[in-house]
């Protein structure tokens, strides 16, 4: 059975926080913001607003943005590092405040690279026949699991929301993903509430976002660079035969890295990062989403997706884009 995304939207929640916002609480400023990462701006989610809250308004934004339904989706899969609770998962509470009446509901635990793998796995349930139309989300609220006392993360993260269809179609418009881990790095990059180590090294179990942030940042563009070019490979294209990349929105200068490395125009590269800020599982569909809608992105150009971080996992996956947004 073939695939296609063929719809979209997103949301980010109204508090709007800007460089300034840091220069107040720690040693910072806003030229050293947007030089080392390209950021501008990001949302925070108010103190009552959670992770499925978010799933709600993207999906209605997804509704009004696109001629559609959701009232026969058959399986909800939410990306997220930052769940309401451990049980239960975002996607059920998904499937009971927007009423769908028969789905599967999961979470998936894939940190900044979990919207590729949602989408992976879509594709795998349709192909396989069990199942007919997917809503894969990446959703976020990490603005309640940052530690605003550490200048080196706490200026990077947003909450975001960003959710697609998957369906089943005539023809296929999903092709082939590369997935892969460095589980050995995984103390780079963790949020952790247990008395625990990760590889054996010590970890701070606040339950607080934690990072190494060059030894992250040196690992995502070796890995995008090496696995983007195995990706066309293995898809039998040429980059020149790909319209828009679209890698998460960690960082600008990870992206910008990336293109050079590729030797692809960054033109051609969609980004997230300077206005929402690093929204982790959301931040590739809010690039592709506001792609559509600048008019950048067109009814079958050709895509890759490329998620990467705590894991540290990397997904990635080449589709052609077959979304047109509504007015
Ligand atoms: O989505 C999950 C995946 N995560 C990522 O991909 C994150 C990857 N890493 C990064 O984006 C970058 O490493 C950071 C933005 C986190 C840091 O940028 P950097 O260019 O790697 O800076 P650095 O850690 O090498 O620090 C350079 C300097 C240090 O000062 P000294 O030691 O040179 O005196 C830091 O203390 O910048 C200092 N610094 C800051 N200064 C002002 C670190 N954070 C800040 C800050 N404001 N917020």
């Amino acid at each position: 059975m073939n695939a296609a995304i063929t719809s979209i939207g997103i949301y980010a929640p109204e508090k709007r926080i800007d460089n300034s916002y840091f220069e107040k609480i720690i040693e910072t400023n806003d030229e050293w913001i947007r030089q080392r990462t390209g950021i501008q701006n990001r949302y925070y989610a108010r103190a009552d607003e959670f992770t499925s809250d978010l799933c709600v308004k993207a999906i209605e934004n997804l509704l009004e943005s696109n001629h559609t339904d959701i009232s026969d989706v058959d399986f909800i899969i939410v990306a997220t590092s930052t769940p309401d609770h451990t049980m239960p998962s975002v996607a059920s509470q998904v499937q009971a405040r927007m009423n769908i009446k028969k789905a599967g509901c999961m979470d998936v635990s894939a940190a900044c690279a979990g919207f590729v793998y949602g989408i992976i796995l879509a594709k795998g349930l349709i192909a396989s026949g069990a199942n007919k139309k997917v809503l894969v989300i990446g959703a976020e609220t990490l603005s309640k699991v940052m530690n605003f006392e550490d200048r080196t993360s706490c200026i990077l993260f947003g909450d975001g929301a960003g959710a697609v269809i998957v369906e089943a179609s005539e023809t296929n418009y999903i092709f082939r993903s590369i997935t892969e881990t460095d589980g050995g790095l995984g103390q780079n990059l963790y949020l952790s509430n247990q008395p625990a180590t990760i590889n054996g090294e010590a970890i701070i179990n606040d339950n607080k976002i934690h990072q190494n942030g060059r030894a992250v940042f040196k690992w995502a563009v070796s890995t995008l660079v090496e696995k983007i070019k195995n990706l066309v490979d293995l898809n039998q294209k040429t980059l020149k035969g790909i319209d828009w990349l679209i890698p998460h929105s960690a960082n600008l200068r990870i992206l910008e890295a990336v293109c050079e490395g590729l030797n692809f125009p960054k033109e051609q590269c969609l980004e997230s990062v300077k206005l929402y800020g690093n929204t982790s599982a959301a931040s590739i569909p809010i690039a592709w989403y506001n792609g559509l809608r600048s008019g950048k992105v067109r009814i079958d150009d050709t895509i890759i997706l490329a998620g990467f971080g705590g894991g540290l996992t990397f997904s990635s996956i080449c589709v052609q884009n077959r979304i047109s947004l509504r007015g």
